[in-house]
């Protein structure tokens, strides 16, 4: 049977794609490779949210074809995901080595397309359609791979997002907002647990936006409240994450739903994009900076301690000085555990990349480093934070660099590495907090009574 090959770009929800993708082809007998070079089958399986990523999935297109074309003909090569979807038939026009086009809501049929390509019964195939019941399709879990991923797993909710952010492709290359529903995410969710995993992640684009056309609100609570409810209820799960929420989601029932479900761990990646009113108005966000301000106070009360991540974009259209310098005070005054920032990407038709007043590159550039440094001051403090305190991690297995050290991730979603072994394995247990490292705390398992 064919070996087949998946590099995976961007996202959470690119790689729990990816991984569904896996599963599909090992049940129908193909073997996963260890390289693109031994593989029958090589699938980028790309993002778009910025230009940089686009690059480099075609980059390494260009690379996997001139190798193919040299050594390994008859080799099949194709892109899955976001650009798959945006760009369409145009990537084979650029690249004619390219057999295969696999949009956001067609997954599912990469085994079937895949046998007509190895066949030779059709020679390219594109096919980026919608699907009805497409958010349902990505279900298939690997967990028989390393030992690291077994305990831990991605669940996909939902797809899409209704939110249209000037600056965002992502609605053109995931679609409308399309929800599962809960007893099938439960299910899913409990064939899981019984499988050994103890932690979840909830993943979509927009997940607090969960069930909001599918499930009626009760009591107060959002479909998607409802679901971490249902969720929480699964014996075996000890954990649950979700990512990535949209800050209108934080209303008073997911906040109290920090408080009162002890599974819901004290994590929150929130994108706050700018400090600025001006810009998130321009930015069509939705809130304005007091209301996110109020959303992390009111969860730090909830949950004293919480983990509080977020994104940033610098140098978006007309972005002043004055607007940038309203992002830095918001991250002096909210002090992230961490902040990933993006430098401002134009996107095809998007109303952003139509705006008058785009920011010089090297102003984006400028900004960039300036914002970095705020915040790397901010989370290195974080971290020295955690030095002689005793927290709880769930072991994921052996670290990539160092076999004889354990990696886990605390409750509050910080990496803990800790010289371990195999009996540690999955284990949820207490470390010491002994050192940190860059963006890593040095634990030592404690020893407890
Ligand atoms: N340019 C730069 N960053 C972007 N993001 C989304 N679209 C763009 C863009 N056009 C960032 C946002 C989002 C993260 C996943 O990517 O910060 O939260």
């Amino acid at each position: 049977m064919p070996s087949v090959f998946i590099k995976t770009y961007g996202c959470q929800m690119n790689e729990r794609d990816s991984e569904a993708v896996a599963a599909q082809l090992v049940a129908k007998g193909y073997s996963l490779a260890k390289s693109e070079a031994t593989a029958d089958v090589v699938l980028l399986n790309t993002c778009s949210v910025r230009d940089f990523a686009e690059q480099k999935a075609i980059n390494k297109m260009r690379n996997l074809v001139g190798n193919a074309r040299k050594d390994r003909p008859g080799q099949i090569l194709g892109y899955l995901g976001c650009m798959a979807q945006s760009r369409g038939q145009e990537l084979i026009d650029k690249l004619p080595d390219v057999d295969l086009v696999l949009g956001t809501q067609k997954f599912h049929r990469a085994a079937e397309y895949l046998d007509e390509l190895l066949a030779g019964k059709r020679t390219k195939i594109v096919d980026t359609a919608t699907e009805a019941k497409s958010e349902a399709t990505i279900r298939e879990h690997l967990l028989n791979g390393s030992a690291k991923t077994s305990v831990s797993a991605f669940v996909s909710i939902m797809q899409g997002c209704n939110q249209h952010c000037t600056f965002c492709i992502v609605p053109a290359t995931r679609g409308e907002e399309r929800s599962r529903t809960i007893p099938d995410i439960v299910a899913e969710c409990r064939e899981l647990a019984l499988r050994g995993v103890k932690e979840v992640t909830l993943l979509g684009q927009i997940v607090t936006s969960f069930g909001k056309r599918e499930v009626t609100v009760s009591n107060g609570k959002s479909g998607f409240v409802q679901l971490l409810e249902a969720v929480h209820e699964i014996e075996g799960l000890a954990r649950i994450r979700f990512t990535s929420p949209h800050p209108k989601g934080y209303g008073d029932d997911l906040v109290e739903a920090y408080a009162r479900l002890p599974k819901l761990c004290e994590s929150a990646h929130i994108p706050l994009q700018s400090g600025s009113d001006r810009i998130l108005k321009l930015m069509h966000r939705g809130y304005a900076r007091e209301k996110f301000t109020g959303i992390i106070q009111k969860l730090r009360q909830a949950k004293p301690g919480i983990g509080i991540y977020t994104d940033i974009i610098v140098g978006f259209p007309g972005e002043t000085e004055e607007d940038f310098e309203q992002t830095l005070s918001l991250c002096r005054e909210v002090e992230f555990d961490n902040a990933y920032i993006f430098k401002y990407s134009e996107r095809r038709d998007t109303p952003a990349a139509e705006m008058a007043d785009q920011v010089p590159q090297a102003i984006r550039e400028e900004r960039n480093e300036r914002l970095l440094k705020l915040v790397n001051e901010i989370a290195a403090r974080k971290y020295d934070a955690f030095i002689g305190k005793q927290v709880q991690i769930l072991v994921e297995g052996p670290s990539k660099k160092n076999a004889a050290r354990y990696t886990g991730r605390t409750r509050c979603n910080r990496i803990v590495l800790f010289d371990g072994s195999a009996r540690h394995q999955s284990q949820i247990m207490d470390v010491k907090i002994e050192r940190t490292g860059s963006f890593t705390l040095y634990g030592d398992p404690a020893i407890l009574e």
